[in-house]
């Protein structure tokens, strides 16, 4: 684009110049020789530069021309039939804004049976049944509920192999069965062992009153980030897009619809992001959504998830809390935390931090929290409501 716009000052330039060369000589040649640049070079420019996004880029400068700037990538090659589709449906959905009267969040718990926790959401739900809607996926056995917010809320569900694409598969189910309500307006992914960190008010405003996804995406050079690609992905996904993440998501719905639209990007990581390929293990679940929506949104995203876990152990699973480890400090240190953080793997093993940003302003990072030991449920039913007072 850059060099389209300097082509035209040129050729102002150019025109400024014969026009005063006109003046003095009015000779025939000169003025076909302009006529024919001018031409030959606009004809060129819009070759470069489709017309559209020309003319929407100079018009609009600042909303139009992001789409270009932001995804070089799709016109430095020829698209292949399916991935133009996919670019047309994606854009159709990402400008076509979604409102709703009375927005819901949906709560999609992912679960391999009983959720340890549901008491304590119980308390977290309470008098504000018109704004949430809750959904159960139990991969492994029927739940027994405590809750009536539970009750009848559990979704078909099918087994779930850690790391396997039939894990983001029992995600994009819980986002289907979630769609199906217009009123839903943003998804949050939750598991077992997560607990929420606010009260009801404080996640209903942040989520609602922002137009970004919560999801992790960051790039990591080590064997867990980049060591998992594969080059069977291209050419639809290139090394240098490759991103990883938390599977720990929120989204709001557009973003939803379009996990329902996609297939080829989907199928990419279905057949190449898998355990035991190649001698890599690649897990789905860490890298479709972050890659994807780094590649088709990247402004649309907060790069960051809003559940907190703890990984500074170093192992290869997070530090689960236990009864003895909940106190009220504790878990005002968690809910205070502004800073958020991204760690690389193998011998770069980098710690990315960054302020966590709300709508421009700095503020808490996490709404929720994870893994919690079901022994620590009284604990946290008893100090919930006072450490959740803001
Ligand atoms: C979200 O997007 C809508 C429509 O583009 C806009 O009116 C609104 O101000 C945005 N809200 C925030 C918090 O950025
Ligand atoms: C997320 O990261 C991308 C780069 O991958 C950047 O363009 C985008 O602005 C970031 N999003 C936010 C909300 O900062
Ligand atoms: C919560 O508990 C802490 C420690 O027991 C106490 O200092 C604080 O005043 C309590 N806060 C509220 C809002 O009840």
């Amino acid at each position: 684009m850059r060099k389209a716009v300097s082509w035209q000052v040129g050729l102002r330039d150019t025109l400024v110049m014969a026009g005063s060369r006109q003046r003095q000589h009015l000779r025939r040649p000169v003025w076909i020789i302009v006529l024919v640049t001018f031409v030959s070079i606009f004809l060129i420019t819009a070759y470069v530069y489709p017309p559209t996004s020309l003319a929407a880029c100079y018009i609009f400068s600042s909303g139009g021309c992001s789409m270009f700037y932001r995804q070089p990538a799709f016109y430095s090659r020829e698209l292949s039939d399916d991935e133009t589709a996919s670019q047309v449906v994606i854009k159709e959905i990402l400008n076509t804004p979604i409102q709703s009267k009375n927005p819901k969040i949906a709560f999609m718990f992912l679960t391999p049976g009983t959720l340890p926790f549901e008491k304590l959401w119980d308390k977290f739900f309470q008098d504000h049944e018109d704004r949430f809607t809750v959904y159960v996926h139990a991969s492994r056995q029927k739940p027994k509920h405590v809750s009536h917010y539970f009750v009848g809320r559990d979704i078909h569900s099918e087994k779930v192999v850690w790391g396997k694409i039939s894990m983001v598969d029992a995600e994009k189910r819980l986002l289907a069965h979630a769609l199906l309500d217009p009123h839903n307006q943003h998804f949050v992914l939750l598991s077992d062992s997560c607990v929420p960190l606010h009260n009801f008010d404080y996640v209903y405003n942040y989520l609602i009153f922002t137009n970004v996804s919560f999801i992790e995406s960051f790039i990591d050079n080590g064997p867990r980030g980049n060591g998992r690609y594969s080059e069977h992905m291209m050419p639809e996904v290139e090394k240098t897009d490759f991103r990883r993440g938390s599977q720990w998501f929120s989204m709001k719905r557009q973003h939803a619809i379009i996990i329902m639209a996609d297939s080829l990007y989907y199928t990419k990581f279905r057949l190449y992001c898998k355990p035991n390929m190649d001698g890599r293990n690649c897990y789905a679940d860490e890298h479709y959504l972050p890659t994807f929506f780094h590649m088709i949104d990247p402004g649309g995203i907060a790069n960051r998830s809003v559940t907190n876990v703890d990984w500074s152990e170093g192992k290869w699973h997070p530090k689960a809390y236990r009864a003895q480890d909940i106190t009220y400090e504790f878990l005002k240190s968690i809910t205070g935390i502004d800073v958020g953080l991204h760690v690389t793997s193998g011998s770069e093993n980098k710690v990315i931090t960054e302020p966590c940003l709300w709508n421009g302003v700095k503020r808490p990072c996490y709404l929720f929290a994870r893994k919690f030991y079901p022994e620590t449920l009284d604990r946290l039913l008893s100090l919930f409501s006072n450490y959740t007072t803001v």
